[in-house]
């Protein structure tokens, strides 16, 4: 683990260029449909519903298993992932882009889900990115995310799918009171596992998955 402050280093540029160099070998490690993790959306979203997959990767599990019942829109800044998601979800729509620097318009969505890639971007950013989300759902629309339970100043390692990768969070408490501090209602905390098609590598992960509701 190194710490991510070299000077002259795109941090966010590493994060692109290495999934766009893993995307393949990511997107087959995947589980091909998701299970718990979006059960508390699936029971309150109506069929038809639109939803947008904030760092939607290969558009497995998360899109393919949504796209079943919602219309869904992928965001990925990685373009190498967006061309999986694309064949894997071909019912979905998929927008190469940083959720940074991207325009929805505002109102757009019922709900917005983020699965594990929050923490691909600067802490000091993640307000910001909820404040984006906010400002894209309908009145009443949901937010679920996996979020961190540590808090990590931005570092990166060498060992990710054979590529250097960036992580930055802070803790679940801060993340949760920057939800409130936009407008959020926090709906449910539980957590979910990684994602992993192999099962045991899954059971090793705990990430907090967290429901949130903006007012209205
Ligand atoms: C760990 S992968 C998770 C992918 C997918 N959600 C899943 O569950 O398989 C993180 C994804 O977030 C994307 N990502 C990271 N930072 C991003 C940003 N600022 N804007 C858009 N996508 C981003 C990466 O390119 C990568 O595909």
């Amino acid at each position: 683990m190194r710490p991510a402050n070299e000077p002259g280093v795109d941090y966010r540029e590493l994060v692109w260029r290495g999934y766009d160099a893993c995307a393949e070998e990511y997107g087959a490690s995947r589980k091909s449909q998701a299970g718990d993790e979006l059960r508390g959306l699936l029971e309150r979203l109506e069929d038809g519903a639109s939803v947008l997959d904030v760092g939607c990767g290969a558009g497995v599990p998360i899109a393919r298993t949504l796209s079943r019942r919602y219309r869904v829109t992928g965001v990925d800044m990685s373009e190498g992932m967006v061309s999986l998601a694309r064949r894997n979800v071909p019912e979905g729509e998929f927008v190469c882009g940083d959720v940074m620097s991207v325009e929805f318009e505002e109102g757009s969505f019922d709900a917005v889900v983020a699965f594990y890639s929050i923490f691909h971007i600067p802490r000091e950013e993640h307000q910001g990115l909820f404040e984006r989300i906010y400002r894209w759902l309908k009145p009443g629309g949901y937010f679920l995310c996996t979020l961190s339970r540590r808090d990590e100043e931005a570092h990166t390692e060498d060992d990710f799918f054979g590529v250097t990768m960036f992580w930055s969070s802070f803790e679940l408490s801060k993340s949760s009171q920057m939800l409130r501090d936009v407008g959020f209602e926090v709906v449910e905390v539980s957590s979910t596992a990684g994602g992993w098609a192999d099962e045991e590598e899954a059971a090793k992960e705990d990430h907090p998955l967290v429901l949130a509701r903006k007012k209205g």
